[in-house]
């Protein structure tokens, strides 16, 4: 959270490249360099979480490439990106408070908009994300009633990054 708060109040998070697998991989090795040795690499193992296995480790290099081309110009794309990069998972832990920076980064960028996520209870939004790679109608109905456009409320993304989503239980695939 410190290495979060930090990212912002720096401005440092306005150097990441917004949508991109870079971006994504600088935002984790921001908040995860010195507290997991695997910041910032790509996985080599297969995890699953819930019952569901996240992309094969093999298919990485294949997958993001392609993920970070899908539009950003609405909503509904980029929620769908956002889908995509999760069913990538492509770190062994950290993938949710990375990737939820990366999302808001890119509806900031496009929408003029970032999602206050104080308004977004944590069972709901863990529901809404094990449904999404089925469907992600929830996962929209969920997140767009707490966007707001007070894209630069320090309150609204410290708020945010206090927010505790924790959520233990990777299961390795054999
Ligand atoms: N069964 C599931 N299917 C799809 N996505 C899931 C499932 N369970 C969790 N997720 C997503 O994966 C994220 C957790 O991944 P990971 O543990 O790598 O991230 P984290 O940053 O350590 O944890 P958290 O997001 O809980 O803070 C969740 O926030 C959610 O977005
Ligand atoms: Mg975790």
């Amino acid at each position: 959270m410190k290495k979060a708060l930090t990212l912002f109040e720096t401005g440092d998070i306005d150097s990441i490249t917004v949508g991109s697998t870079k971006g994504l991989c600088q935002i984790h090795k921001y908040l995860f360099d010195g507290l997991y040795e695997f910041a910032d690499t790509l996985r080599k193992q297969n995890i699953a979480k819930g019952g569901f296995r996240f992309a094969n480790a093999l298919y990485l290099d294949a997958i993001l490439p392609v993920i970070e081309k899908m539009p950003e110009s609405s909503f509904e794309e980029i929620i769908a990106k956002y889908v995509e990069m999760n069913i990538a998972h492509p770190f062994m832990e950290g993938n949710g408070r990375t990737t939820r920076i990366w999302l808001d980064m890119i509806l900031k960028k496009n929408l003029k908009r970032v999602i206050n996520w104080q308004l977004v209870e944590k069972d709901s939004y863990l529901q809404a994300m094990e449904r999404s790679p089925i469907n992600d109608l929830e996962l929209r109905v969920l997140l767009e009633p707490a966007l707001t456009d007070k894209i630069n409320d320090r309150e609204i993304i410290f708020k945010g990054i206090e927010q505790s989503y924790y959520y233990e239980g990777y299961s390795k695939v054999k």
